[in-house]
């Protein structure tokens, strides 16, 4: 699927992507006043879409933003995003913002908000991060206080992502205090003596579909998962380390801050829980699992 011959929604209608503009007023573009979703699609169906969507109307409600379209509204726009675009597995990325209007910082009575949506192929891990692993950093969490919300206004995320890859790194792990939060635009795991270890809902972090999923896996495969405060000592003694999106699905990191991760290539849990996260896939695509 090239750019070129993507069809893409935009407030109330199927276009090609090169037709797509928004006024330069849209506050989505002068303030990064809007929200977001990143949703995988295999075979077609779409995983965990209540889910999504029940974040969706969370973040809504964070910025204090009506939810322009009912549930079934939004599924109509995803089957005809997938029907209109390339077979194969996708995400689709919507956005939401709160509309076009004279720059004044204060929120405008009675917008429109500008609604699109798109579907870009999904592609399964490189191999060399299956077999080899990646790098990520430390580094202190420099963003808002509002992490749960899904906010288009990803300056702090971006800048960490590229100090990330400036230092040769995949990703950014970040620290807040004296424990780490998630991502530059993942969720983080740690694996201490067989137990997966993951930061506990909160405002300090975006409540990852992926990492309700994977620890869903670990509770009906008696792996044990725990949801707690993790600091800077443990996850730099740990055994394993995970960044998990909607993504990168399960990305083991076997370097972190130049320095091997346990013994230095993805672990024996990781394995085992990417193996389920990969069978989970399957059932999306026979239409078994949701
Ligand atoms: N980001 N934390 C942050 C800060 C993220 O940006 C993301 C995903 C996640 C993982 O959430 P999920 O499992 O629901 O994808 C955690 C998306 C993929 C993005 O911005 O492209």
């Amino acid at each position: 699927m090239s750019e070129n011959s993507q069809i893409v929604y935009l407030n109330g209608q199927f276009m090609p992507m090169e037709k797509a503009y928004v006024p330069v007023l849209d506050r989505g573009f002068i303030f990064g006043d809007g929200v977001y979703e990143v949703i995988p699609i295999y075979g077609g169906n779409i995983l965990r879409l209540e889910e999504h969507l029940n974040r969706l109307d969370y973040s809504l409600e964070g910025i204090r933003l009506a939810n322009p379209m009912s549930r079934e509204q939004w599924k109509d726009i995803f089957h005809e995003l997938i029907r209109k675009n390339a077979n194969g597995d996708l995400s689709i990325y919507l956005q939401i913002t709160r509309g076009v209007a004279p720059r004044d910082h204060g929120f405008p009575e009675n917008l429109t908000p500008t609604i699109f949506a798109m579907c870009s192929p999904l592609k399964p891990l490189a191999s060399h991060f299956t077999t080899t692993g990646a790098n990520a950093i430390t580094t202190e969490d420099i963003r808002w206080q509002f992490c749960n919300i899904k906010s288009t206004s990803l300056l702090a995320n971006t800048m960490l992502r590229q100090f990330a890859l400036d230092k040769k790194a995949d990703e950014a792990i970040l620290i807040k205090g004296t424990n780490i939060t998630e991502g530059s635009a993942s969720s983080v795991f740690v694996v201490i003596n067989n137990e997966i270890i993951t930061p506990p809902k909160g405002t300090c972090i975006l409540p990852g579909i992926t990492r309700d999923l994977v620890i869903e896996l670990a509770n009906t495969n008696n792996i044990k998962c725990t949801e707690r405060n993790i600091s800077v000592d443990e996850i730099k003694s740990c055994d394993e380390i995970w960044v998990t999106s909607s993504l990168r699905e399960i990305l083991p990191v076997t370097t972190l801050d130049n320095l091997p991760v346990g013994s230095g290539t993805p672990g024996p849990i990781w394995k085992k829980t990417y193996a389920l996260y990969q069978d989970y896939k399957q059932k999306i695509r026979a239409g078994s699992a949701v």
